[in-house]
Protein backbone atom coordinates (compact mmCIF):
# COMPACT_ATOMS: atom_id res chain seq x y z
CA UNK A 1 0.00 0.00 0.00
CA UNK A 2 1.35 3.21 -0.72
CA UNK A 3 0.00 5.61 1.48
CA UNK A 4 -0.49 9.31 0.65
CA UNK A 5 -3.61 9.51 2.44
CA UNK A 6 -1.41 12.36 5.14
CA UNK A 7 1.47 12.51 7.16
CA UNK A 8 0.00 11.36 10.00
CA UNK A 9 0.53 8.07 8.79
CA UNK A 10 4.17 7.16 9.41
CA UNK A 11 5.03 4.32 11.24
CA UNK A 12 8.29 4.65 13.70
CA UNK A 13 11.29 2.97 12.30
CA UNK A 14 13.68 0.95 13.87
CA UNK A 15 16.16 3.33 15.08
CA UNK A 16 13.34 5.54 16.63
CA UNK A 17 11.42 2.44 18.27
CA UNK A 18 15.51 1.55 19.86
CA UNK A 19 15.24 5.65 21.05
CA UNK A 20 11.80 4.96 22.59
CA UNK A 21 12.73 1.38 24.30
CA UNK A 22 16.42 3.04 25.66
CA UNK A 23 14.72 6.00 26.64
CA UNK A 24 15.43 7.09 30.68
CA UNK A 25 11.80 8.00 31.89
CA UNK A 26 10.25 9.74 35.71
CA UNK A 27 6.91 10.84 36.66
CA UNK A 28 5.87 13.78 34.22
CA UNK A 29 3.11 14.92 36.27
CA UNK A 30 5.60 15.75 38.86
CA UNK A 31 7.78 17.05 36.46
CA UNK A 32 10.82 14.44 37.11
CA UNK A 33 10.69 12.47 33.58
CA UNK A 34 14.13 13.54 31.74
CA UNK A 35 13.37 12.69 28.49
CA UNK A 36 10.41 14.81 28.54
CA UNK A 37 12.44 17.88 30.17
CA UNK A 38 14.98 17.35 27.93
CA UNK A 39 12.35 17.50 24.70
CA UNK A 40 10.51 20.39 26.19
CA UNK A 41 13.72 22.41 26.66
CA UNK A 42 15.37 21.96 23.08
CA UNK A 43 12.03 22.54 21.43
CA UNK A 44 11.90 26.15 23.93
CA UNK A 45 15.46 26.80 22.03
CA UNK A 46 14.03 26.06 18.70
CA UNK A 47 10.88 28.10 19.12
CA UNK A 48 12.78 31.11 20.49
CA UNK A 49 10.88 30.84 24.22
CA UNK A 50 11.65 30.68 27.71
CA UNK A 51 9.89 27.38 27.96
CA UNK A 52 7.56 24.79 26.62
CA UNK A 53 5.24 21.88 27.75
CA UNK A 54 4.99 18.26 25.72
CA UNK A 55 1.23 17.28 25.15
CA UNK A 56 -0.55 14.60 23.68
CA UNK A 57 -2.02 16.07 20.42
CA UNK A 58 -1.59 19.33 18.20
CA UNK A 59 -5.30 19.66 19.00
CA UNK A 60 -4.77 19.78 22.90
CA UNK A 61 -2.03 22.46 22.27
CA UNK A 62 -4.46 24.68 19.88
CA UNK A 63 -7.04 23.93 22.85
CA UNK A 64 -4.73 25.54 25.34
CA UNK A 65 -3.08 28.39 23.24
CA UNK A 66 -6.47 29.77 22.88
CA UNK A 67 -7.87 29.15 26.54
CA UNK A 68 -4.87 30.86 27.61
CA UNK A 69 -4.54 33.46 25.39
CA UNK A 70 -8.34 34.88 26.14
CA UNK A 71 -11.47 35.23 28.37
CA UNK A 72 -14.62 34.14 27.53
CA UNK A 73 -16.83 35.94 25.26
CA UNK A 74 -13.47 37.01 23.47
CA UNK A 75 -13.12 37.26 19.63
CA UNK A 76 -10.73 34.99 17.80
CA UNK A 77 -10.13 35.74 14.03
CA UNK A 78 -8.66 33.18 11.99
CA UNK A 79 -8.66 32.27 8.24
CA UNK A 80 -11.65 30.88 7.16
CA UNK A 81 -10.33 27.15 6.04
CA UNK A 82 -8.01 27.00 9.58
CA UNK A 83 -7.38 23.65 11.15
CA UNK A 84 -9.17 25.40 14.44
CA UNK A 85 -12.41 26.44 12.93
CA UNK A 86 -12.80 22.79 10.41
CA UNK A 87 -11.50 20.22 12.31
CA UNK A 88 -11.41 20.52 15.97
CA UNK A 89 -14.78 19.85 16.45
CA UNK A 90 -15.57 23.49 18.31
CA UNK A 91 -12.95 23.21 20.70
CA UNK A 92 -12.68 27.12 20.92
CA UNK A 93 -16.42 27.10 22.02
CA UNK A 94 -16.28 24.88 24.02
CA UNK A 95 -13.82 25.07 26.34
CA UNK A 96 -12.90 28.93 25.90
CA UNK A 97 -16.47 30.53 25.32
CA UNK A 98 -14.99 32.18 22.11
CA UNK A 99 -16.11 33.35 19.17
CA UNK A 100 -14.50 32.99 16.06
CA UNK A 101 -14.48 35.51 13.59
CA UNK A 102 -12.79 34.11 9.67
CA UNK A 103 -11.33 35.65 7.76
CA UNK A 104 -11.15 34.63 3.70
CA UNK A 105 -7.72 34.62 3.15
CA UNK A 106 -5.48 33.49 0.10
CA UNK A 107 -3.52 30.24 0.14
CA UNK A 108 -4.39 30.40 3.82
CA UNK A 109 -3.21 34.35 4.33
CA UNK A 110 -4.60 37.14 5.18
CA UNK A 111 -3.47 40.87 5.49
CA UNK A 112 -3.20 43.48 8.49
CA UNK A 113 -5.75 45.23 6.59
CA UNK A 114 -8.33 42.35 6.49
CA UNK A 115 -8.09 42.74 10.22
CA UNK A 116 -8.10 46.28 10.28
CA UNK A 117 -11.49 46.05 8.40
CA UNK A 118 -13.05 43.93 10.89
CA UNK A 119 -11.88 46.30 13.88
CA UNK A 120 -13.31 49.52 12.25
CA UNK A 121 -16.50 47.65 13.32
CA UNK A 122 -15.63 47.78 16.81
CA UNK A 123 -18.90 49.28 18.83
CA UNK A 124 -19.89 48.60 22.45
CA UNK A 125 -22.03 46.02 21.27
CA UNK A 126 -19.03 43.92 19.88
CA UNK A 127 -16.72 41.36 21.55
CA UNK A 128 -13.58 42.32 22.11
CA UNK A 129 -10.99 40.56 19.58
CA UNK A 130 -8.07 38.97 21.84
CA UNK A 131 -6.56 36.86 20.01
CA UNK A 132 -5.08 36.29 15.81
CA UNK A 133 -4.54 32.12 14.97
CA UNK A 134 -2.13 31.90 12.07
CA UNK A 135 -1.52 28.48 10.91
CA UNK A 136 2.15 27.64 9.05
CA UNK A 137 2.20 25.58 6.92
CA UNK A 138 -1.67 26.04 6.22
CA UNK A 139 -2.76 22.63 6.29
CA UNK A 140 -6.45 23.13 3.87
CA UNK A 141 -4.62 25.68 2.06
CA UNK A 142 -2.14 23.05 0.21
CA UNK A 143 0.63 23.52 2.80
CA UNK A 144 1.53 26.83 2.02
CA UNK A 145 3.77 28.93 3.81
CA UNK A 146 2.89 32.71 4.63
CA UNK A 147 5.53 35.12 2.85
CA UNK A 148 7.81 36.05 6.26
CA UNK A 149 6.68 40.07 5.34
CA UNK A 150 3.58 38.96 5.17
CA UNK A 151 3.73 36.95 8.32
CA UNK A 152 5.52 40.06 10.19
CA UNK A 153 2.96 43.39 9.29
CA UNK A 154 0.17 40.29 10.43
CA UNK A 155 2.38 40.40 14.10
CA UNK A 156 3.17 43.74 14.08
CA UNK A 157 -0.53 45.23 13.49
CA UNK A 158 -1.78 42.46 15.85
CA UNK A 159 0.51 43.47 18.48
CA UNK A 160 0.01 47.43 17.92
CA UNK A 161 -3.65 46.74 18.91
CA UNK A 162 -2.63 44.73 21.95
CA UNK A 163 -4.01 41.24 20.56
CA UNK A 164 -1.82 37.93 20.96
CA UNK A 165 -0.56 35.66 18.37
CA UNK A 166 -1.17 32.24 18.90
CA UNK A 167 0.64 29.74 16.44
CA UNK A 168 -0.31 26.28 15.19
CA UNK A 169 2.55 25.38 13.85
CA UNK A 170 1.82 21.77 13.04
CA UNK A 171 4.19 21.50 9.88
CA UNK A 172 6.08 24.73 10.89
CA UNK A 173 9.38 22.66 10.49
CA UNK A 174 8.22 22.26 6.73
CA UNK A 175 8.19 26.11 6.36
CA UNK A 176 11.29 26.18 8.06
CA UNK A 177 12.84 24.21 5.17
CA UNK A 178 11.00 25.28 2.72
CA UNK A 179 11.28 28.89 3.38
CA UNK A 180 15.17 28.61 4.93
CA UNK A 181 13.72 30.97 7.63
CA UNK A 182 14.24 30.07 11.33
CA UNK A 183 11.77 28.42 13.16
CA UNK A 184 12.08 31.23 16.07
CA UNK A 185 12.00 33.76 13.48
CA UNK A 186 8.59 32.74 13.34
CA UNK A 187 7.45 32.61 16.62
CA UNK A 188 9.52 36.03 17.60
CA UNK A 189 5.80 37.69 18.13
CA UNK A 190 4.14 35.33 19.18
CA UNK A 191 2.47 34.37 22.40
CA UNK A 192 2.10 30.86 22.03
CA UNK A 193 3.29 28.44 18.99
CA UNK A 194 3.47 24.85 18.72
CA UNK A 195 4.90 21.89 16.79
CA UNK A 196 3.73 18.38 16.16
CA UNK A 197 6.04 15.24 16.13
CA UNK A 198 3.39 12.95 14.66
CA UNK A 199 2.98 14.58 11.00
CA UNK A 200 6.18 14.66 8.94
CA UNK A 201 8.43 14.33 11.69
CA UNK A 202 7.47 10.74 11.83
CA UNK A 203 6.74 10.16 15.66
CA UNK A 204 3.86 8.14 16.96
CA UNK A 205 2.00 11.02 18.73
CA UNK A 206 2.55 14.73 20.57
CA UNK A 207 3.26 18.01 20.34
CA UNK A 208 4.82 21.06 22.53
CA UNK A 209 3.61 24.39 23.29
CA UNK A 210 6.02 27.12 23.74
CA UNK A 211 5.98 30.39 25.40
CA UNK A 212 6.89 32.80 28.08
CA UNK A 213 7.31 31.05 31.75
CA UNK A 214 4.11 32.66 33.00
CA UNK A 215 2.19 31.49 29.84
CA UNK A 216 3.83 27.80 29.90
CA UNK A 217 2.24 28.02 34.01
CA UNK A 218 -1.08 28.63 32.34
CA UNK A 219 -0.43 26.12 29.74
CA UNK A 220 -0.14 23.18 32.63
CA UNK A 221 -2.95 24.52 34.59
CA UNK A 222 -5.00 23.06 31.39
CA UNK A 223 -3.20 20.45 30.57
CA UNK A 224 -3.97 18.94 33.88
CA UNK A 225 -7.51 20.16 33.94
CA UNK A 226 -8.03 18.43 30.07
CA UNK A 227 -6.23 14.96 31.35
CA UNK A 228 -3.21 15.68 29.20
CA UNK A 229 -0.55 15.31 31.78
CA UNK A 230 0.85 12.19 31.61
CA UNK A 231 3.28 9.68 33.55
CA UNK A 232 6.16 7.70 31.92
CA UNK A 233 5.94 10.37 28.55
CA UNK A 234 9.06 10.12 28.11
CA UNK A 235 9.10 7.21 26.12
CA UNK A 236 6.97 9.74 23.53
CA UNK A 237 9.63 12.41 23.91
CA UNK A 238 12.35 10.16 23.36
CA UNK A 239 10.28 10.01 19.84
CA UNK A 240 9.97 13.53 19.65
CA UNK A 241 13.74 13.92 19.82
CA UNK A 242 14.90 11.53 17.62
CA UNK A 243 12.61 13.18 15.09
CA UNK A 244 14.16 16.48 15.92
CA UNK A 245 17.52 15.34 15.54
CA UNK A 246 16.92 13.13 12.35
CA UNK A 247 13.76 14.21 10.43
CA UNK A 248 13.92 17.89 10.06
CA UNK A 249 16.30 18.14 7.26
CA UNK A 250 14.96 15.26 5.28
CA UNK A 251 11.61 17.14 4.55
CA UNK A 252 12.96 18.50 1.93
CA UNK A 253 12.73 15.22 -0.24
CA UNK A 254 8.84 14.86 0.95
CA UNK A 255 8.26 18.33 -0.72
CA UNK A 256 10.62 17.46 -4.11
CA UNK A 257 8.41 14.49 -3.99
CA UNK A 258 5.03 16.11 -4.11
CA UNK A 259 6.67 18.72 -7.07
CA UNK A 260 7.07 15.67 -9.05
CA UNK A 261 3.64 14.68 -7.85
CA UNK A 262 2.04 17.65 -8.59
CA UNK A 263 3.72 18.16 -11.99
CA UNK A 264 2.79 14.71 -13.34
CA UNK A 265 -1.19 15.37 -12.25
CA UNK A 266 -0.48 18.43 -14.40
CA UNK A 267 0.76 16.70 -17.49
CA UNK A 268 -2.22 14.60 -17.10
CA UNK A 269 -4.76 17.68 -17.44
CA UNK A 270 -5.38 17.89 -13.70
CA UNK A 271 -6.42 21.38 -11.85
CA UNK A 272 -3.43 21.40 -9.45
CA UNK A 273 -2.53 24.14 -6.89
CA UNK A 274 1.23 24.17 -7.35
CA UNK A 275 2.85 22.57 -3.61
CA UNK A 276 4.95 24.68 -1.42
CA UNK A 277 5.73 22.08 0.83
CA UNK A 278 4.29 18.29 1.27
CA UNK A 279 0.64 18.76 0.39
CA UNK A 280 -0.85 18.68 -3.11
CA UNK A 281 -4.34 19.40 -3.87
CA UNK A 282 -5.70 18.59 -7.19
CA UNK A 283 -9.18 18.17 -9.03
CA UNK A 284 -9.42 15.57 -11.33
CA UNK A 285 -12.54 16.64 -13.05
CA UNK A 286 -10.90 18.34 -16.28
CA UNK A 287 -9.38 14.84 -16.74
CA UNK A 288 -12.75 13.45 -17.62
CA UNK A 289 -12.99 11.82 -14.27
CA UNK A 290 -14.52 12.43 -11.22
CA UNK A 291 -12.61 12.63 -8.16
CA UNK A 292 -14.64 9.85 -6.48
CA UNK A 293 -14.00 7.68 -9.10
CA UNK A 294 -10.34 8.59 -9.87
CA UNK A 295 -10.16 7.59 -5.59
CA UNK A 296 -11.49 4.75 -6.08
CA UNK A 297 -9.46 2.94 -9.21
CA UNK A 298 -6.06 4.21 -7.30
CA UNK A 299 -7.43 2.55 -3.95
CA UNK A 300 -7.79 -0.63 -6.13
CA UNK A 301 -4.30 -0.56 -6.97
CA UNK A 302 -3.14 0.22 -3.24
CA UNK A 303 -2.91 3.41 -3.19
CA UNK A 304 -4.48 5.69 -1.18
CA UNK A 305 -5.42 9.56 -0.98
CA UNK A 306 -8.30 11.19 0.69
CA UNK A 307 -11.28 13.74 -0.76
CA UNK A 308 -11.60 16.80 1.07
CA UNK A 309 -14.63 19.34 -0.65
CA UNK A 310 -14.11 19.38 -4.20
CA UNK A 311 -10.27 18.63 -4.25
CA UNK A 312 -8.29 15.10 -3.94
CA UNK A 313 -5.30 15.73 -1.22
CA UNK A 314 -1.93 13.82 -1.38
CA UNK A 315 0.67 14.03 0.94
CA UNK A 316 4.19 12.77 0.79
CA UNK A 317 5.75 11.81 4.23
CA UNK A 318 8.91 9.83 5.52
CA UNK A 319 7.31 6.62 4.22
CA UNK A 320 7.11 7.59 0.94
CA UNK A 321 10.26 7.06 -1.56
CA UNK A 322 11.39 7.97 -4.90
CA UNK A 323 10.10 4.37 -6.12
CA UNK A 324 6.88 4.79 -4.57
CA UNK A 325 5.86 8.30 -6.24
CA UNK A 326 7.23 6.52 -9.76
CA UNK A 327 4.77 3.69 -8.94
CA UNK A 328 1.92 6.45 -8.16
CA UNK A 329 2.26 8.14 -11.24
CA UNK A 330 2.19 5.38 -13.27
CA UNK A 331 -1.06 4.25 -11.86
CA UNK A 332 -2.44 7.62 -12.34
CA UNK A 333 -1.73 7.38 -16.35
CA UNK A 334 -3.12 4.14 -16.45
CA UNK A 335 -6.54 5.20 -13.62
CA UNK A 336 -7.21 8.54 -17.04
CA UNK A 337 -6.12 6.37 -19.61
CA UNK A 338 -8.59 3.38 -18.82
C1 LIG B 1 -2.76 22.47 10.77
C2 LIG B 1 -3.12 21.47 11.80
N1 LIG B 1 -3.30 21.87 13.07
C3 LIG B 1 -3.62 21.01 14.05
C4 LIG B 1 -3.73 19.67 13.80
C5 LIG B 1 -4.09 18.73 14.92
O1 LIG B 1 -2.98 17.98 15.29
P1 LIG B 1 -3.15 16.54 16.03
O2 LIG B 1 -3.56 15.58 14.97
O3 LIG B 1 -1.75 16.27 16.56
O4 LIG B 1 -4.14 16.70 17.09
C6 LIG B 1 -3.56 19.19 12.50
C7 LIG B 1 -3.72 17.75 12.20
O5 LIG B 1 -3.75 17.32 11.08
C8 LIG B 1 -3.24 20.12 11.48
O6 LIG B 1 -3.07 19.72 10.21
Amino acid sequence: MINLYSDTQTVPTENMRKAIAEAEVGDEHSRSDPTTLLLEKKVAELLGKEEAVFLPSGTMCNLIGVAINTSPGDVIMLESNGHILRSETGGPAVVSSVLTDPIDGERGQFTASQIEQRLDQTSRYRPPTSLICLEQTHNFAGGTVWPIGLWEDVCTFAKSKQMRIHVDGARLLNAVVASGVPAETWGSQADTIWIDFSKGLGAPMGACIAGNAEMIDKAWLWKHRLGGAMRQSGLMAAAAIYALDENVERLKHDHERAKTLADALKELGAAVVEPETNIVFFDMTSCGKSNYEFLQKLSEKDIQMSEIGNQIRAVTHLDIDDGDIDSVIDAMNQVVNS
